[in-house]
């Protein structure tokens, strides 16, 4: 089945079934491997991507849900205020160890920054326990967001 939907501002035609998950159709099919598969169940966050701004875990987001819908991914979250602003405290605060799970993790903070600009944080906790990190690095994380948050 013949599906549009428009990522990072771009529309793409893609011929997929319908319960086909959105995190398949950016990898496979568009080619966009920013975005990381983990455990494929909604456990992880590593394939975290936007939905009209709203941070979506995308392996278990079928394509026949998305619609009209905006998705924006790691690779241009950068041209977003919000995102520019967490990306470059993540290189500030050097957050990135293996970074297998960072793309997940950056998505999840711009979606947090970009509703909430001064998170506390119980807020910052709040938006992303779902994003696990086997290296460890949440304290490092947590820093970033109140850094970018700072530049605010
Ligand atoms: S791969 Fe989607 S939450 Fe783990
Ligand atoms: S940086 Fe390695 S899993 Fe998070």
């Amino acid at each position: 089945m013949a599906f549009t939907i428009k990522v990072n501002n771009k529309s793409h035609r893609v011929d997929v079934d319908g319960d086909t998950p959105l995190l398949w159709v950016l990898r496979d099919v568009l080619g966009m491997t920013g975005t990381k598969f983990g455990c494929g169940m909604a456990l992880c966050g590593a394939c975290t991507v936007h939905v009209d701004g709203a941070a979506v875990r995308s392996c278990v987001t079928p394509i026949d849900s998305i619609g009209t819908s905006k998705i924006t991914t790691i690779e241009a979250i950068g041209t977003t205020a919000a995102g520019a602003k967490i990306q470059k405290a993540w290189l500030d605060r050097e957050v990135v160890q293996c970074g297998y799970c960072q793309s997940g993790q950056i998505m999840s903070a711009s979606a947090l920054l970009a509703r909430n600009p001064h998170p506390t944080d119980s807020d910052i906790d709040d938006a992303m326990s779902g994003n696990i990190c086997r290296c460890g690095t949440y304290v490092r994380i947590r820093e970033a967001i109140k850094h970018a948050a700072q530049s605010i």
